[in-house]
């Protein structure tokens, strides 16, 4: 379970300040997926980053399973970010000159999975995408963005996260392939029991997801 309490953030330049989250309080059971939806500049990527304890909120309470993350502190951060989560982004972030199979490997690595379990485990990841056999020996540059956002959801499920958050995966997908994409990730949160918190522009796919947040100016004005 994912429960949010009260979380705020506040940007401070000058002697303006933003509140980009303002007071926000949610909970999303295990296994579930929930959008999140609102207009440009409405809090969406800073919740996300909240969520994944890449920055810490103003004020306010993100318990993942028994933990409160606002709570962590350097290393407990960084095993959290590295095993307990899992990201994917608009434009895939993946290493362009490692193959589908080596970037799959990648947070295994970080996990300290010895070298054979981690090719096998990749390999199994990328099937379970769909990429097939031939491409998973390709570089990012060789492959489609929907081949690539594939291979970026794989990379994500490596450490059976108990959160997958995605900052509008299908931003540079036609509409067909992020449908596609957007399925994928609702079977694999389905299957894998796996939490997804996902942002998209495309209101017929948050209509298919298990529940929507929508923000507007940092709030969250219906769920
Ligand atoms: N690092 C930052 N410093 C100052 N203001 C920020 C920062 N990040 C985001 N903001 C502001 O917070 C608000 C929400 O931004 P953001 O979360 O990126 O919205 P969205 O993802 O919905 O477009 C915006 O007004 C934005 O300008
Ligand atoms: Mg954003």
């Amino acid at each position: 379970m994912l429960q949010v309490t009260n979380l705020k953030k506040v940007f401070k330049s000058g002697d303006t300040n933003v509140t980009a989250v303002n007071d926000i309080s949610f909970s999303v059971p295990d296994g579930q997926f929930a959008s999140v939806i609102g207009k440009s500049g409405s809090g969406k990527s800073t919740l996300l980053s909240l969520l994944g304890a890449l920055d810490k909120p103003t004020s306010g309470q993100i318990m993942v399973g028994k933990q409160d993350i606002t709570k962590l502190h350097d290393h407990a951060l960084i095993t959290y970010r590295g095993t307990k989560i899992g990201f994917v982004f608009q434009n895939y972030n993946l290493v362009p000159n490692l193959t589908a199979l080596e970037n799959v490997m990648l947070p295994l690595e970080f996990a300290k999975v010895p070298k054979k379990k981690r090719q096998a485990r990749a390999k199994e990841l990328l099937d379970q995408v769909g990429l097939q056999d031939d491409k998973q020996q390709r570089k990012p540059g060789r492959l489609s963005g929907g081949e690539q956002q594939r291979v970026a959801i794989a990379r994500a499920l490596a450490n059976k996260p108990q959160l997958i958050l995605a900052d509008e995966p299908t931003g540079n997908l036609d509409s067909q392939t992020g449908k596609m994409i957007f399925d994928l990730l609702h079977s694999l949160a389905r299957t894998e029991r796996t939490t997804i918190v996902a942002v998209t522009h495309d209101l017929s796919i948050a209509g298919k997801t298990d529940v929507t947040f929508k923000l507007r100016d940092g709030k969250l004005i219906s769920k």
